[in-house]
């Protein structure tokens, strides 16, 4: 019989996040699950209860320490959140900003920095992180909001993982979708080609709950390990399209360094 694996999910509050619990809960011979957020309240909307759950601030280090103590595994799916900037009048488009204290340098760079060194300091043995698509491109649309760099932060927060030491598994999902998982063929890919030519000119999306079943797979599958990947899915039912089931396969299709 094997040991469960102990896994800390940061972001547990967030679309994504919170899936990433949800499917670890599902497999409890395989994990033992930790959520890390900074609302009770949110928790216990979510998941109702508020057991298995460590609250704290990832701007705050030393309120991961006791969320990481005796974990194998750290998931980061925490993100700075872009918010609306008031309501748009008919015919305006929205406007989108960070709040002042939540800006990406402080959240996507500092605050993936905070947990990748209390990973390290708790003896953490790998580090998944779920960002994005674009970041080869420092003119993304992305990056203009507020100034805020926000691809280039998360870069650079990946890039201090992978020096680190810590075995990494780093995702670059393209846009994420609220649709269900296990539906579709999963592809990956580097550097943006993905997104800059993707093939038959399908949408470069993916499910949210194609990017937690990955998130799961790379927790087992040894050639998850020292590997970063753009992904996107083709769209379901597509003609051409066989749903991806062998994740062993997927992995085998990349390589390490971002
Ligand atoms: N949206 C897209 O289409 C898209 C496309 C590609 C990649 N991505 C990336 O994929 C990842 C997941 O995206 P998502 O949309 O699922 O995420 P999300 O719903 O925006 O969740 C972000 C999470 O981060 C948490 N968080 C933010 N600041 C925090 C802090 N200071 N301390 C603790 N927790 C904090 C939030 O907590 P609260 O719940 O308390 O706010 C939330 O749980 C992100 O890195 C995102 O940039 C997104």
């Amino acid at each position: 019989m094997t040991v469960p694996l102990q896994v800390l999910v940061t972001g547990a509050t967030g679309r994504t996040g919170s899936l990433v619990v949800r499917e670890l809960q599902q497999h409890p011979n395989q994990f033992m699950v930790r959520g890390f957020a900074r609302s009770r309240e949110k928790v216990e909307q979510a998941f109702g209860t508020t057991e298995g759950f460590y609250f704290g601030d990832i701007r705050e280090p030393s309120t991961l320490t006791s969320a990481l103590a005796d974990c194998q595994a750290l998931v980061i799916l925490t993100s700075a959140v872009p918010q609306m900037k008031g309501i748009p009048q008919p015919g305006e488009r929205p406007e989108f900003t960070f709040p002042a204290d939540e800006m990406p340098e402080v959240i996507d760079y500092q605050g993936q920095v905070n947990q990748i060194e209390a990973a390290k300091a708790a003896g953490v043995k790998h580090i998944v992180l779920v960002g994005s698509m674009g970041g080869t491109n420092e003119n993304h649309p992305l990056n203009r909001i507020s100034n805020g760099n926000i691809l280039v932060w998360k870069r650079k927060a990946e890039q201090e993982l992978i020096d680190s030491g810590i075995d990494y598994t780093i995702i670059h999902a393209g846009g994420l979708l609220n649709e269900p998982g296990g539906k579709r063929e999963l592809l990956v890919g580097k550097d943006d080609t993905l997104l800059i030519n993707p093939p038959g000119g399908i949408p470069t999306s993916i499910p949210r709950a194609d990017v937690a079943q990955l998130v799961m797979q790379a927790l087992l599958e040894p050639n998850a390990r020292n590997k970063a990947f753009d992904t996107i899915s083709k769209p379901e039912n597509a003609p051409d399209a066989s749903v991806t089931r062998d994740f062993a396969a997927i992995f085998a299709q990349t390589t390490p360094g971002l």
